[in-house]
Order: structure tokens, then sequence, then C-alpha cells
């Protein structure tokens, strides 16, 4: 995508000054090459940025991958996209970012003082059965900011299937355009995020808290949502009557805790 304009459903004035300087554009790490790492790294790169991405190992086990499906991506091992990088877009299996073992999989030192933005799900045919990655009182990318305390967290692109990600990008002010949800805890991230979901091609609709994104994950009625903004939005409003707003609601209240209402 390119020449795509400032979203007709977020508009700037609604949010405070990005994180992110304005000017010249800012320099995106992916970790993680796979489906939805590369489809982000292509429509980012046609927005004019500059996109730098990495798979689990050495640059030369995805060099020719992203040479055929992101022409323009520069490959490198995690710790120099995470390094190079202005923001950090974690597109890599929930599990392995934070393995059992509690090894270090992502590198913590060259994010810290980042914008990183949580594209993950956790998936238990992928992940294996982790209650810690499934537990109803905190929503996973609560666990990320855990994991990157001193990283900024906000979450996006995570509930869209790659294929409507790849297909669904139109510019700003087209209608029906495609929604996707974002939660976070600071007002300029969430800015600086819906500026990349906006460049990617989809307008950028605000669902809460990082604590809120349960609602944006998988066994939500928004998982997997191939929305206009309108409908991620209203959908995002219903979640607490929907039935596993309910059930949050139900456990959560055995806590004091609070179920989202976007
Ligand atoms: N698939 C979708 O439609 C979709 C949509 C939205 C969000 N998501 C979420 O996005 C994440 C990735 O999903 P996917 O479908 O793109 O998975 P995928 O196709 O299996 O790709 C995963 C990628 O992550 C890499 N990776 C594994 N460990 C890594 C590490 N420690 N550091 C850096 N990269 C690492 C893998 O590299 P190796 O091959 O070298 O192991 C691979 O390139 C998941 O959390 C998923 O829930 C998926």
């Amino acid at each position: 995508m390119s020449n795509v304009q400032p979203s007709a459903s977020l508009p700037s004035a609604s949010l405070p000054a990005a994180s992110l300087p304005a000017g010249s554009l800012p320099t995106i790490g992916i970790l993680g090459a796979g489906k939805v790492g590369t489809v982000l790294a292509r429509l980012l790169i046609g927005s004019g940025y500059r996109v730098l991405i990495s798979g689990s190992g050495a640059p030369s086990k995805i060099d020719l991958i992203i040479d055929v499906l992101v022409p323009g991506a520069t490959t490198g091992i995690s710790a120099e996209v995470a390094a190079q990088a202005d923001v950090v877009i974690l597109a890599l299996p929930l599990g392995k970012a934070l393995p059992l073992d509690g090894r270090e999989a992502i590198p913590r030192d060259e994010l810290r003082g980042k914008l990183v933005i949580d594209a993950m799900n956790f998936w238990w045919e992928i992940d294996g059965v982790r209650d810690d990655l499934n537990d109803p009182f905190t929503a996973s990318s609560e666990l990320v900011q855990e994991l990157l305390p001193d990283s900024r967290v906000v979450k996006a692109f995570n509930h869209m299937g790659y294929h409507d990600l790849d297909e669904g990008p139109v510019p700003a002010g087209t209608p029906g355009r495609r929604g996707i949800g974002i939660a976070g805890d600071e007002d300029a991230d969430l800015a600086s995020a819906a500026k990349l979901v906006d460049a990617a091609g989809f307008d950028p609709v605000l669902v809460g808290t990082l604590h809120d994104s349960v609602l944006l994950q998988p066994g939500s009625e928004l998982f997997g949502a191939n929305f206009s903004a309108d409908d991620v939005r209203a959908t995002a409003e219903r979640f607490p009557t929907t039935e596993r707003g309910l059930e949050l609601e139900a456990l959560r209240a055995t806590r004091g805790s609070t179920v989202p209402a976007a």
C-alpha cells in the first residue's frame, strides 16, 4: 500500500501525539518470519517503512523466503533486528516467546525502551497445553509486558487471519475498510500503533487497555474477525454480554477483577 491517508475512524485529534518522532518513518522490526510476520512486513514496506525481520535462527535460514515473499525487507538475527528497529512487532508463537523453561527467547535488552506490538495469541495446537498462557485473569499481552518490563507493549494485528490481513488493505476512507482492534495502556503508544495499523491498510479501533485485550484473544467474538471498523467497535462493546465475557466476569468476580467494557 502506498499513500495511505490518516484513518477516518481514528482522527488524530482523538489521540495525543504518537510516542514516535514525527517526520521520517520509524524502522520496524518483526520477530517471526512466518505467515503473519511476512504479510505485515510486506504491507509496511508497501507503505514506505524500512522493515527488518528475523526468524528463530540465522538470517541465512530465511533469506530466500524473504527475498521471494518480502522483497525489500532486511533479515537479521533477532537481537540485531530489535536493536536497530524503532518499533518491534512480535509475530512468533506465544509459547516460543514465553518458553516454559524460562530461557530468554526474545532479546529483552535490545527491546528496552521500545514500543513492542504484540500480534501473538495462545493457540494450544501450536503452543501446547499451557495454563500459564491461558489464565482468565491475565491477558496474554500482560504476560508479554511482564516479560518486557522496560518496553511498552500494545496488542495489535493478532485477531485477523493472515489471509485477511494480506487481502484486506485499502486506503483510508474506503467504505467498509476493515478494522483492527488495538489495546494498550499509554495513549501515545496507542497512537503510534494506530498509525502502523492505518499504514498497513486498516482502520485502527481502540478497544481498551492491555488488561482489556482479552477481548481480542482466542475465545472472543473478535478473534478471527475480518470486520469493518464499525463492526469491530460494536463487537468489542458487546463483549461483556457475550458468553466469553460473562464467563470471564464470573471467574474474575471471585478475584475482584473487571471485565473490559470497550
Ligand atoms: N496465522 C495467522 O493467521 C495469525 C494471525 C494473527 C496473529 N497470529 C499470531 O502470530 C504468531 C505467529 O503466527 P504464524 O502463523 O505467523 O506462525 P508461523 O507461520 O509458524 O511463523 C512463526 C515464525 O516465528 C519464528 N520464531 C520462532 N521462535 C522465534 C524466536 N525465538 N525469535 C524469532 N522468531 C521466532 C519462526 O521461525 P522458525 O521457522 O525459524 O522457527 C517462524 O518464522 C502467533 O502467535 C499467532 O497466534 C497468527
